[in-house]
């Protein structure tokens, strides 16, 4: 028996496209071989995780405040090749990262395809302690990391090819069909850009008001429910607690349960089309073995529910 990926916008329920970025971490041993040999999904593209190493440049100075720009540029525009040419196939896409600059790739790569195949717009779920969406200008630490939504929706734009000036319009998300949960440590430029930019935001303040039930509600709802949906979840959502291998842990954040509940309600539309898992990082971590371990447990539960395993 082959598990299924419920989703009216796959045309292959039953296989998934895998990208693994070894890219500040992105390990997360035992996932694939649960989905392929437990869950019998067929899995296309990455079976190991992949470094890129003959991506980066031999000299990569900061341009305009981002540090490595030549590297991310040209390893997120490969990535957008990848995701596309599976989701160009109908499949699901599960990227493991790695870090969460990734996600320029990914989302790029899934909204070009979606784009061509479907004629459609899709909807991003940023799940994230951090909004990620500082231009180069507004970052304090020029880490591109904390940049990738902004990219993604144009808010930061560049000419140059080597510094993301790959991103066409095919390749954007219109910052209407984007939402978060789980914010807690968003910088005052980050604010600004929210608030001007009307963006849907849902921080730790309002799970605690409204509960995780309401919130996720409330999230889908702003999408629509006849939108194709990307997830991108960051393990710092979760409070560090469950997942301390992490590079910018804030506490306060998400149960595992509340996690896991993001994931089996976006599963239960029907919209999904990708899943990012990013900012895994094993090597970083106190106790490394132990917590390393706890947060691959608890980044294999999170993609699990978003492939609908743990519903009834
Ligand atoms: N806002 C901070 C920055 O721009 C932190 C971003 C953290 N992002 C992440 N993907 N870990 O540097
Ligand atoms: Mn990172
Ligand atoms: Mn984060
Ligand atoms: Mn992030």
């Amino acid at each position: 028996n082959t598990s299924m990926v419920k989703s009216k916008f796959l045309s292959n329920p039953e296989d998934i496209g895998v990208v693994a970025v070894g890219f500040s971490g992105g390990q997360n041993p035992g996932l694939l071989s649960q989905l392929q040999d437990e869950l019998n999904y067929k899995l296309h593209g990455d079976s190991q995780v992949n470094a890129y190493n003959d991506l980066v440049p031999k000299e990569d100075p900061p341009f305009r405040n981002m540090k490595n720009p030549g590297t991310v540029s040209a390893v997120t525009q490969r990535l957008a090749e990848q995701v596309y040419s599976h989701a160009k196939e109908g499949r699901m896409v599960l990227t493991l990262g790695g870090d969460h600059s990734i996600a320029i790739g990914t989302v790029a790569g899934t909204a070009k395809a979606i784009r061509e195949r479907l004629g459609r717009e899709i909807a991003v779920i940023w799940v994230d302690a951090h909004a990620d969406i500082n231009t180069p200008e507004t970052s304090d630490s020029g880490n591109i990391h904390g940049m990738p939504v902004a990219f993604v929706t144009g808010l930061a734009k560049e000419e140059k090819p080597e510094y993301f000036g790959w991103l066409k319009p095919e390749h954007l998300l219109s910052v209407s069909k984007l939402v978060y949960i789980g914010l807690r440590d968003v910088d005052a430029g980050e604010k600004r850009i929210l608030r001007e930019n009307g963006i849907k935001a849902f921080s730790m303040f309002d799970i605690d008001r409204y509960g995780i039930g309401r919130v996720v509600e409330m999230a889908l709802a702003h999408i629509g429910n006849d939108t194709p949906i990307h997830l991108s979840f960051d393990v710092d959502a979760l409070d560090p607690m469950w997942a301390p291998s992490t590079g910018t842990p804030v506490r306060g954040g998400l149960t595992l349960r509340e996690g896991d509940f993001i994931c089996e309600s976006v599963h239960q539309t029907g919209n999904l089309v990708a899943v990012d898992l990013v900012e895994v990082n094993p090597s970083l971590a106190a106790d490394r073995e132990a917590e390393a371990h706890e947060t691959i447990r608890a980044g294999c539960s999170l993609v699990r529910c978003a492939l609908g395993e743990s519903l009834l």
